[in-house]
């Protein structure tokens, strides 16, 4: 039995499971009922299309056999479990098979964007590689700085071979000599136990040379960073280890043609390669079969906050952010009613309120549609209870604190918001601060060498388009509290008969 195990409060997903979640009709969909439109509902293929619903994934369907522990850790249980089956005949097939089961599986990358992970692959059998004869590498990005997620470290502590075996499979798809693990330093457990797995598969003959008895020769070695959010992105992390500070490069060159130690590689998260040999296994079809269109396969979701059981939940792709706490989190505390807001995936996810979250599906186009973002599939609930300003400033800390400094407009920018959210929490701002923040992050997105810039823009944005009123209320009890609004910059409304309110130089 692998689902959750229950607790008091998930006993009432029983009686909330004849609610029906239905998907919005997809865009096909409405395609299809408007060119059914104009013909009459008299003959059965004329009937209403039916309408799919998501979530409620079966145990036989979950891809991560010991998420919570419940079997050993070593060679031995993973492969009754099913890890390493007939892994020498899957690789035999060859890079383009490989290659073209991911694509077919639909599977996008799990660390944070969702680009379609059988073409990233293929970037790295590029014209003529063949004839290029320096090493190639797989990287595996097990960083997981972003705030919320916690679903790689169970991967790593719980199911090691998953990952070992998936570095095999993804490493030959992509031709590669071998795979570095690149682990956030603090993940010590996670790292003890899956240097423990490593070296089992390469005592078993399955990695190193002549891996799984194939001809093919494959090493997996494990790297510990230093434990720096930055070191998360892709180019960082392949700075990290070189052995050089963790600081972003500039793309172009990417990856691929320039990575590790010069050498072609390709970045990609603990998750996406983890779920890869299962896919090889059961197929492109069944994986295809979960989720969406474009938003296919299983998932494994963090939820964290304010619900009665947090948990880390491997679910279907697309199900709706209700159901998936409710089932699997025994609800809200307080219940339903009692939710204010969600940031849905990851900490750099713009904030949803409650009347969104009612209806979202969980999955990359629809939290998109809904001005947030599916990112790691990091969700954290907040009750009526949570200071939403308070986080939202907290989180500004936080990315203030990683920003590596390279870039002004990240280095700065970051900075301010920070100092301008401490403010607002207090309500020691003016209100035409509010749209000079919403400027501030527009004019950083887009314009730094890595994406940490839209990770501490972004949070602002959904801050501003869902609880402006908010910001506004304090900026008003501060100004009823000290008898004036503060002054521009946040001065107290005395100071400047106290004499503290000089230009400089003066
Ligand atoms: C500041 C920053 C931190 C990141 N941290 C992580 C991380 O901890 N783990 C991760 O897998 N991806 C992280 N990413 C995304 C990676 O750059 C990269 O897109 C990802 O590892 C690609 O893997 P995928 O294709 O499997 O999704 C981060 C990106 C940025 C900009
Ligand atoms: S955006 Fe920030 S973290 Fe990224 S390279 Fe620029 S300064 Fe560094």
């Amino acid at each position: 039995m692998l689902a959750r195990p229950s607790t008091k409060a998930a006993a009432g997903v029983a009686a909330k499971a004849t609610r029906s979640y239905v998907a919005p009709v997809s865009a096909t969909s409405c395609l299809s009922s408007q060119s059914t439109s104009k013909r009459s509902y008299a003959t059965v293929q004329d009937a209403a299309p039916k309408q799919r619903t998501y979530g409620g994934l079966k145990d036989q369907d979950r891809i991560f056999q010991n998420l919570y522990g419940h079997h050993g850790t070593d060679l031995a249980s993973a492969k009754k479990y099913g890890d390493w089956h007939k892994t020498k005949e899957i690789i035999g097939k060859g890079h383009d098979w490989l290659i073209n089961e991911i694509k077919a599986s639909g599977l996008r990358g799990r660390g944070g964007a969702g680009f379609p992970s059988g073409l990233k692959f293929s970037f790295m059998n590029f014209k003529g590689w063949e004839n290029d004869k320096k090493p190639r590498y797989l990287v595996i990005n097990a960083d997981e700085g972003e705030p919320g997620t916690c679903k790689d470290r169970e991967i790593m502590r719980k199911d090691p071979h998953k990952l070992v075996e998936g570095c095999l499979v993804v490493g030959r798809a992509m031709n590669a000599t071998a795979a570095y693990i690149y682990i956030r330093g603090e993940f010590y457990h996670e790292a003890t136990v899956l240097q423990r797995a490593i070296q089992e598969a390469y005592k078993d003959g399955l990695i190193g040379k002549n891996a799984c008895g194939s001809g093919y020769d494959f090493d997996v070695y494990l790297h510990r960073g230093a434990g720096a959010y930055v070191c998360g992105e892709e180019t960082s992390l392949i700075e990290s280890l070189e052995g050089k500070a963790g600081k972003p490069r500039l793309k172009p060159p990417f990856p691929a043609a320039v990575g590790l130690f010069g050498c072609p590689s390709t970045v990609t998260n603990v998750e996406t390669v983890a779920v890869c040999p299962t896919i090889m296994r059961r197929g492109s079809k069944w994986f295809a079969s979960f989720g969406r269109e474009r938003n296919q396969g299983t998932k494994l979701y963090s939820i964290s906050g304010h619900v009665n059981n947090p948990c880390t939940v491997e679910e279907e792709m697309s199900i709706p952010l209700r159901e998936l706490i409710d089932r699997h989190c025994g609800g809200v505390k307080g219940g339903w009613e009692n939710l204010q807001a969600v940031i849905p995936g990851g900490s750099s996810t713009p904030i949803l309120p409650k009347k969104v979250c009612d209806d979202q599906l969980m999955d990359f186009d629809a939290l998109k549609d809904s001005q947030s973002g599916f990112g790691t599939a990091a969700v954290i609930v907040m009750d009526k209870s949570a200071d939403v300003v308070r986080m939202i400033s907290r989180l500004s800390a936080f990315y203030k604190h990683e920003s590596c400094g390279q870039c002004t407009p990240c280095r700065e920018g970051s900075t301010w918001v920070m100092k301008m959210m401490e403010r607002f929490e207090k309500g020691q701002a003016r209100a035409r601060e509010i749209d000079m923040l919403q400027e501030l992050t527009k004019q950083v997105e887009g314009h730094t060498i890595c994406a940490l810039g839209e990770a501490f823009a972004w949070p602002i944005q959904g801050l501003i388009r869902h609880f402006r009123p908010e910001l506004e209320k304090r900026v008003q009890e501060y100004k009823r509290q000290t008898g004036a609004e503060a002054l521009a910059g946040g001065w107290e409304p005395g100071s400047g008969k106290e004499g503290l309110l000089i230009s400089p130089g003066q």
